[in-house]
């Protein structure tokens, strides 16, 4: 689970039936298991209120203490740590539960159709004119314009430059995922595996470019068991790395069920449509994902990421393609801090780049060099903006750029395209999303492809509180273009400020329609001074219109903050009542523990009373047994010879 989107906690602590949703708490937290309840409980406080800071209650009321016990237990937790954890113990727990309950997914009030990016996008054919007024093309009746000949033409249907671009495809569409991984070979776009409601998948699906046509490849998967292979699927993962080499696709490491111990090497042979695993030699490092693999020649070079214990790591391993076999790594330097979800590129086949991802706690915007000749981390000097911290952003080197898109933070989705240019560390905004677009997402992937001279980034998936099977791409213009986008000021890249072109930008397009409206009814061909005077008269007319428009506008924002208002109110006074309900629940719960104590104090006295009563038996046994021994030692003493003889025994000795 990424560390970014509060949303999914939103949604997960409303379907567990905490926060202000209008659940009814029948369904709520009571589903679970006591131990997982009262972990929930305690993540949900941490997360929405923070440290536990309240005095221990009495051990008299032992439902509000063990929860008391939870929520203190958690420390100083981080809020954005406890968020996800709470997501991560509900997919465990429930792993449906995202699918099962839409109407507790809380959309953000920004009224935008997830499915519908309102900007960055243009028609297909290319018919709209790039200046920037009209990328705000809907992509709604792509579908319509959509015909084979498009297709056919594939990218070269894509006309704007630098600019994000949802192409039609056809072909079954993957499941939306995130976490997965992407690869390019023979100008194919391979995806595989990934992460969809909290369950892992393994299916490799294909995008060809040529065609824009998707397809899932059946891929078979053999596993070395002894002398025999044995056929079984591939395990579903994510986190996991995807790595083009040679002619085949390496999967390396990532998020398992059940982890192996070690990191694992599989290769993806596209002739023979089969998975295997690759045998390493050396010391494996230990499983995870989240990490960085990066191609440097014939070096996969792995950094950092989480292990399956949920450890963060910023350990540093190479593994040789040639002879599959892993080194550790010694360097000189600070490394980054342990992280995942980073970004990392390798620059002039000597330079391993990271930049950014996330620890349990926060996410990063910090970058590091890593001279592989040297073997020495440092920090560079950087020009330009600066970027947002961010985790579980792509990105893609073009020669000395490098390209990084999405990613989110505690706040948002990142929705911009930036650029680094790895030789002078100038970070430059090559465009900007707007909207909860899957570019502004985290866990997307991306993969550079280069043919009939056009350079293209193809962005697939993602997940910003939903998950998508969207692609977009991007047409990377020569660099001067890219130049004229740099936006300088380390203010004009975070997240608050790039949603104000949407609103400018709409209602600049309503004043122009509006203008247009009071403009177009007038004959064309009018001369005269009268017509002229009326035309004056009524433009004015129409500039007062529009203000009244804008007026009305201004009073319907107004208005509906009141609603928003009212509706928060209203979601206030419901929370207290769920709060009240739980409260009673509590009480209940507390009653029961102590009927609970009493019956096993009872118990206890029973069981005393049981022990005293056998003892008391043995007493009297004893006794009895005694009180025989002494007759018999009476009687003995009466008739000694005769009983003697009787019982077969031989005379005392002492007495003869
Ligand atoms: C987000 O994280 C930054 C540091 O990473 C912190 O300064 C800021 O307060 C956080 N914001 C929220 C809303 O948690
Ligand atoms: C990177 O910056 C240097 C120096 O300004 C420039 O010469 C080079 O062309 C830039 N690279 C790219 C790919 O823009
Ligand atoms: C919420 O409760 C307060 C008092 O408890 C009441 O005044 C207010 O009208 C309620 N709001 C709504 C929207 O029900």
């Amino acid at each position: 689970m990424a560390p970014a989107y509060p949303e999914r906690f939103y949604a997960a602590a409303a379907y567990v039936g905490f926060g202000g949703s209008t659940v009814s708490s029948a369904r709520a937290i009571s589903r679970f298991q006591n131990d997982v309840a009262l972990l929930l409980y305690a993540l949900y406080q941490q997360a929405t209120i923070g440290p536990c800071t309240v005095p221990e209650p009495s051990a008299w009321n032992p439902a509000e203490h063990s929860k008391w016990t939870s929520w203190h237990g958690l420390g100083k937790m981080a809020f954005a740590e406890a968020m996800r954890l709470f997501v991560k113990i509900l997919e465990e727990e429930d792993p449906a539960w995202y699918s099962k309950a839409p109407e507790y997914i809380v959309e953000p009030t920004t009224g935008m159709e997830m499915h519908k990016p309102k900007l960055c996008l243009t028609t297909p054919n290319g018919n709209s004119s790039p200046k920037p007024n009209t990328i705000s093309t809907e992509i709604g009746d792509m579908s319509e314009t959509q015909d084979k000949d498009i297709t056919m033409e594939g990218l070269g249907s894509v006309t704007m430059y630098d600019q994000w671009v949802a192409p039609p495809l056809s072909g079954q569409r993957p499941k939306p995922r995130y976490q997965h991984g992407s690869a390019l070979l023979q100008e194919k776009m391979y995806i595989f595996g990934g992460n969809y409601n909290g369950r892992y998948l393994n299916d490799l699906q294909v995008l060809d470019l040529k065609t824009l046509t998707w397809s899932k490849v059946v891929a078979k998967s053999t596993s070395d068991s002894g002398e025999s292979t044995v056929s079984m699927p591939v395990a579903p993962c994510s986190g996991h790395s995807l790595i083009t080499w040679r002619s085949r696709i390496l999967s390396v490491a990532g998020h398992t069920k059940n982890p192996s111990a070690t990191v694992t090497v599989k290769e993806f042979d596209p002739q023979t449509c089969m998975w295997s695993n690759i045998e390493t030699q050396g010391k494996a490092p230990v499983s995870r994902g989240g990490q960085s693999a990066t191609l440097v020649g014939t070096r996969l070079v792995m950094f950092g990421g989480e292990n399956a214990k949920r450890s963060l790591l910023n350990d540093l391993h190479i593994l040789d393609l040639e002879t599959m076999t892993w080194n550790e790594v010694d360097y000189i330097g600070t490394p980054p801090s342990p992280r995942s979800d980073h970004a990392a590129a390798c620059h002039a086949e000597r330079y391993l780049l990271i930049f950014g991802g996330a620890s349990h706690a926060m996410c990063f915007n910090d970058l590091h060099v890593l001279d592989l000749k040297s073997m020495e981390w440092s920090r560079p000097k950087q020009h330009g903006v600066t970027p947002a911290s961010r985790a579980g952003h792509a990105g893609v080197t073009v020669g000395e750029n490098w390209f990084i898109v999405g990613g989110g933070n505690n706040k948002s989705g990142v929705s911009e395209t930036l650029l680094l240019n790895m030789s002078t560390f100038t970070w430059s905004v090559v465009t900007t999303v707007q909207g909860r677009v899957p570019l502004a997402s985290e866990g997307l992937s991306l993969v550079f492809a280069s043919f009939t001279g056009e350079d293209v980034i193809i962005s697939f998936g993602g997940y910003n509180g939903h998950y998508s099977n969207e692609v977009y791409v991007l047409k990377q213009s020569c660099k001067s273009n890219a130049q004229t986008r740099i936006v300088d000021g380390p203010d004009s890249i975070t997240t608050s400020r790039a949603v104000e072109p949407e609103i400018e930008t709409a209602q600049e397009g309503k004043v122009r329609e509006i203008m247009m409206d009071n403009v177009d009814p007038l004959p064309a061909n009018v001369r005269n001074v009268e017509t002229s005077e009326k035309l004056v008269s009524a433009l004015k007319v129409g500039n007062e219109e529009l203000r009244a428009t804008i007026t009305r506008e201004q009073f319907e924002m107004v208005h509906l903050k009141q609603e928003l208002a009212d509706a928060e109110s209203r979601n206030a006074n419901l929370t207290k009542e769920l709060q009240s309900v739980r409260g009673q629940l509590a009480a209940e719960q507390s009653r029961c523990f102590k009927l609970e104590v009493d019956v096993a104090e009872l118990r206890q006295k029973l069981q005393t009373m049981d022990t005293l009563q056998k003892e008391l038996e043995l007493l009297q046994r004893q006794k009895a047994a005694a009180e025989q021994a002494a007759l018999n030692a009476e009687r003995r003493q009466g008739s000694r010879g005769v009983w003697g003889w009787l019982a077969g025994t031989p005379p005392d000795k002492s007495d003869s």
